[in-house]
């Protein structure tokens, strides 16, 4: 087990660049399988999820190697349609791979996802979609088994624009027979990264980063090389360490717009935000403003996984911010440790009111979940004194180089083995 340990209080200054979105590669890689031409993903980042997904594909009987930095997969041979519990259970994205899985093969059998542990994370919206397409779904003993003779394009009404059920449903549809409607669809930017990642393997899909997406069925699709946009939480994650810890930091391979929501809230309380080409610039001194309210939705709305480290930041600006979490049930487990660095924070319900402190200080403090265990690490580089974050396979699943980027912006932080 892995831990950090930080020496908080530095300004942060320098350039960081930005990942490719974890949560755009890992629907791309499902999509892979719809093919059995090779399929390149470039600027493919080495996190856990990523990794995970990869190992997923092999026992599919994918070809898969790292290039460099590309992720090649050769489908040609690919030959099974189960996906084991073991890997299953540590990766919720596995659960993308039935629409591809049953699409290749016309059956698939996957053990209920896994993922971080942020609350209830039903998957009926997947599996009712999958239904009108024409799959037949049983669920038994942990595992839910999916067949069908051939996937049929079909009216699907969502009745919450589910990030991961729109890319299912998606990736059920682009070779399916017949053109599929998705209705209250997810806007987020990475569905349109996987909408043009299939159109650029001959699929003809239209419509995503709306609400409403069509998607005509087409025979085949052939391989692709393809640049994933790149990762806005992450982005988003060093721009409130910036405003949490003060400085100036450029990052490099990053979209403002996709994050407007949060460049709007740092603007409001004070920190200096502008872009330029795939650039963004902030710079932030002197008293942070609190930004009030904070309320997740989604997008365009505020980011549910930017939330936690909104959280961290409310907690050192002047005045109190109200944090309201509407997508996901009990995602404020980074509250409890923020506490046992000074924070002052009120959690009811969905709700957490946090009043902001002068500074927080250093403490030994535990991570439960990805973006949980990056606010943590956050604070504790704005910190006074000495912290250390246990453990650190909460945030290895979604940052690269975590603590080498942050190192580079002058934080001292090191990775230590338990
Ligand atoms: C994706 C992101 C995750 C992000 C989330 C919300 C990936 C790999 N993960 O997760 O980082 O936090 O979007 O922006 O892209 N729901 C149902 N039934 C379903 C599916 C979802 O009730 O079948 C509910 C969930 O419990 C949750 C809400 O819908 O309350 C949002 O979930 P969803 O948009 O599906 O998130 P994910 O795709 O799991």
């Amino acid at each position: 087990m892995d831990k950090y340990i930080i020496e908080g209080g530095r300004r942060l200054c320098g350039e960081v660049e930005i990942q490719s979105a974890k949560n755009a590669v890992l629907p791309l890689l499902a999509a892979a399988v719809l093919t059995e031409g090779r399929v390149v993903i470039r600027s493919c980042p080495r996190i856990s999820d990523v990794l995970n997904m990869v190992g997923i594909l092999g026992e599919l009987g994918c070809k898969t190697k790292f290039e460099e930095d590309a992720l090649c997969i050769d489908g040609a041979d690919a030959a099974n349609h189960e996906i084991p519990a073991a890997l299953a259970k540590e990766l919720r994205s596995s659960v993308f791979l039935l629409g591809s899985v049953v699409s290749r093969f016309g059956k698939a059998r996957i053990a209920y996802p896994g993922g971080c542990d942020i609350g209830l994370r039903p998957i009926d919206l997947h599996l009712n979609g999958l239904r009108r397409l024409g799959v037949r779904i049983t669920e038994s003993g942990g595992y839910i088994e999916c067949s069908c003779e051939r996937l049929r394009g079909a009216e699907v009404l969502l009745d919450f624009p589910s990030v991961g059920a729109t890319e299912n449903l998606l990736l059920a549809a682009a070779v399916a027979e017949g053109t599929t409607v998705i209705r209250n669809a997810a806007k987020e930017p990475e569905i349109v990264d996987l909408q043009n990642f299939i159109n650029r393997m001959g699929g003809r899909i239209s419509g995503a980063g709306s609400a409403v997406i069509v998607a005509e069925g087409v025979k085949t699709l052939h391989g692709v090389e393809y640049t994933p946009i790149s990762d806005r939480i992450e982005a988003g994650t060093f721009l409130i360490a910036c405003a949490m810890c003060g400085g100036s930091v450029a990052l490099k391979n990053a979209d403002a717009v996709n994050i407007a929501s949060l460049v709007h809230k740092l603007r409001e309380i004070s920190c200096k935000i502008r872009s330029e080409d795939d650039k963004i610039y902030i710079e932030c001194s002197g008293k942070r403003l609190s930004p009030k309210i904070v309320e997740t939705s989604p997008y365009p709305g505020f980011p549910t996984d930017l939330q936690a480290q909104m959280t961290a930041l409310a907690c050192v600006c002047e005045g109190a911010t109200v944090i309201v979490e509407n997508l996901f049930e009990t995602r404020f487990k980074h509250v409890p440790e923020l506490i046992r660095m000074g924070a002052d924070i009120t959690v009811r319900g969905r709700s957490a009111l946090v009043r902001g402190v002068p500074r927080l200080h250093g403490a030994d403090v535990f991570a439960s979940d990805l973006r949980g265990g990056a606010a943590l690490t956050l604070a504790a580089i704005s910190a006074e004194g000495l912290s250390s974050v246990t453990d650190l396979r909460f945030t290895d699943r979604g940052y690269s180089s975590f603590e080498y980027k942050l190192r580079a912006l002058g934080a001292r932080i090191r990775r230590v083995r338990v």
